[in-house]
């Protein structure tokens, strides 16, 4: 049904995206420095690639500020909505501009987890464009049903999230589509076939909030679970225009082999 009302998310023409979510990890910052080191070794022979990789805040002005390549850029795992320097904890756009990021994950099912609310969510994703970063927000349900509900506990994120995001900026936006049930260790990742009509019906979402036009050029990723074994497929079949990895991203090796599946 969803398929009848937007048929394809033509996913082909554009290109792809892979963002690495290191989360807590890893322990220190030797370490950190370790995969790094190892993840530009393995890319060497790629030429050109679209790669962000979003360390642990702390260990971002040893990695980034010493990196002068061009292919990874780096990405935060959250920012501040708020602004002024009376906010004790929080990182704001401006610092995080001044270690070289790009990007930042918004709304991240970690931190729905932790009280973190769709208008927390619209809150930040307004701040990131206004200061100039490319927001990556994060929507997903955490299981689903026969009935459907999942569809419109998904529909319900998309549009609190996006509330006081104008047309004019909304393809500043970048989504993830992370279902819960499949991030993180003894889980799965979705189907390929399941994720191809989420994605269609999260494009037909977007063009009864924007219009078509905007649904079709958004770009949309998918996370959970996504390894070796299952990025091409999950990429070609399910029509997404990139990956958010969390685990395999911290395995340089691994990581590295996902991105020559994209990169040459
Ligand atoms: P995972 O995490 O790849 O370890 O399942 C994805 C995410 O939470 O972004």
């Amino acid at each position: 049904m969803i398929s009848k009302i937007i048929k394809s998310s033509s996913n082909k023409k554009k290109e792809k995206l892979i963002i690495a979510n290191w989360k807590m990890a890893p322990q220190n910052l030797i370490e950190a420095r370790k995969i790094f080191r190892e993840i530009k070794k393995q890319i060497i022979k790629i030429k050109k690639m679209n790669v962000v990789i979003c360390p642990p805040n702390v260990y971002l002005s040893d990695l980034s500020i010493k990196y002068n390549g061009k292919k990874i850029q780096f990405g935060a795992q959250d920012i501040s909505w708020r602004t002024g320097e009376q906010n004790t904890g929080e990182i704001g756009a401006d610092i995080l501009k001044s270690f070289n990021v790009k990007h930042v994950i918004v709304g991240h099912s970690e931190r729905r987890e932790i009280g973190e609310t769709n208008e927390i969510v619209s809150l930040k994703l307004i701040r990131s464009i206004d200061d100039g970063l490319i927001p990556i927000l994060c929507v997903g349900e955490k299981q689903r049903d026969k009935e459907g509900k999942y569809l419109h506990f998904v529909r319900d994120q998309l549009i609190g999230s996006l509330a006081g995001i104008e047309p004019k900026d909304i393809e500043k936006v970048i989504i993830a589509y992370e279902p819960l049930f499949a991030i993180g260790s003894g889980h799965s990742a979705i189907s390929a076939n399941d994720l191809h009509q989420m994605i269609l019906y999260i494009r037909k979402i977007l063009s009864q909030i924007y219009n078509r036009k905007i649904a079709m050029n958004i770009k949309i990723l998918y996370g959970g679970s996504v390894g070796i074994e299952n990025c091409k497929e999950i990429v070609d079949q399910g029509e997404v225009d990139g990956l958010l990895i969390g685990r395999a991203s911290l395995n340089p090796y691994l990581f590295t082999d996902i991105l020559k599946v994209f990169f040459k």
